[in-house]
């Protein structure tokens, strides 16, 4: 069904294998999927599988053992500034100030400032940090914080945004505030976003396709094209029945 979208992420029968004297570790093997443009993809997989790596390898901070990744039509062959990263701890610079924090990439690139005020603005006030521009992230909440990181990834205007489970380390309650406010942002700003959780309902809730994990060594196990009109209601019978399926599919292996 998606033939006719342009693929933005391509992962070539990409395989991973960690060395070191103890031996040689598979993490991932032989993964292949695509991620088309302004699609939102939920990687789905239970603690370990392998997420992070398989993140890690589309950013370019690890490379392939096997086979290539694609992101715009380029080879990823190292880290880049077009491919945004949300981590699971927060990882924002605690001496900067909100502001700083977000137009840290623009700032690094160059922008003028009064340009880079304007972009990052933009985005604080899309995360809903209106106000907080010159706190420093030691007086923010987890939530609040992870605000920060989430504009500043926007901010930079990359090609692809890839968060590592973003909300892991938030309380449910605010946990289920930011499945909301994520929902908002991508509905306001369309972008390629690869979202990476261990949670079925935070994966049903956010992805217009879900790509269900292997245990390790990783691929893809099944896939699941998400059709529930958004925003989407938690305990309505798709969502339900949706969650059950992703139940059953897990691999069984674990
Ligand atoms: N740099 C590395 N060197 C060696 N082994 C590694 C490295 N990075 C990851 N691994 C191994 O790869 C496996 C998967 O780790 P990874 O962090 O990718 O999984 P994950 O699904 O993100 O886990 P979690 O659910 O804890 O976030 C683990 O066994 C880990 O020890
Ligand atoms: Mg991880």
């Amino acid at each position: 069904m998606n033939n006719d979208r342009k693929a933005v992420i391509e992962c070539n029968h990409v395989s991973k294998t960690f060395s070191s004297l103890a031996g040689d570790h598979l993490v991932v093997n032989d993964l292949d999927f695509k991620v088309y443009e302004k699609e939102f993809v939920v990687l789905f997989g239970p603690g370990q599988c392998g997420k992070t790596t398989v993140l890690n390898l589309i950013a370019g901070l690890e490379l392939p053992t096997e086979g290539e990744i694609i992101v715009a039509g380029e080879k990823v062959v190292g880290p880049s500034p077009k491919r945004g990263m949300v981590y699971q701890t927060t990882n924002l610079f605690m001496w900067y100030n909100v502001q700083q924090n977000v137009e840290f990439g623009p700032n690094v690139r160059g922008v003028k400032k009064q340009e880079r005020r304007k972009k990052a603005q933009h985005y604080i006030d899309l995360v809903g940090l209106t106000g907080f521009e010159k706190h420093f992230p030691v007086k923010l909440s987890g939530g609040m914080q992870q605000r920060v990181g989430i504009a500043r990834a926007y901010c930079n205007e990359p090609e692809i945004i890839c968060m590592d489970e973003p909300f892991g380390h938030l309380d449910a309650q605010t946990r289920y505030l930011m499945e909301e406010e994520v929902e908002r942002i991508s509905a306001q700003e369309k972008r390629t976003v690869v979202f990476v959780t261990n949670n079925a309902e935070e994966a049903i809730y956010l992805a217009d396709r879900i790509i269900l994990m292997h245990n390790l060594p990783t691929s893809v196990h099944k896939e699941y094209v998400v059709d529930i009109p958004r925003p989407r209601n938690y305990v309505s019978p798709e969502f339900l029945a949706l969650r059950e399926q992703l139940t059953q599919d897990m691999d069984p292996t674990l």
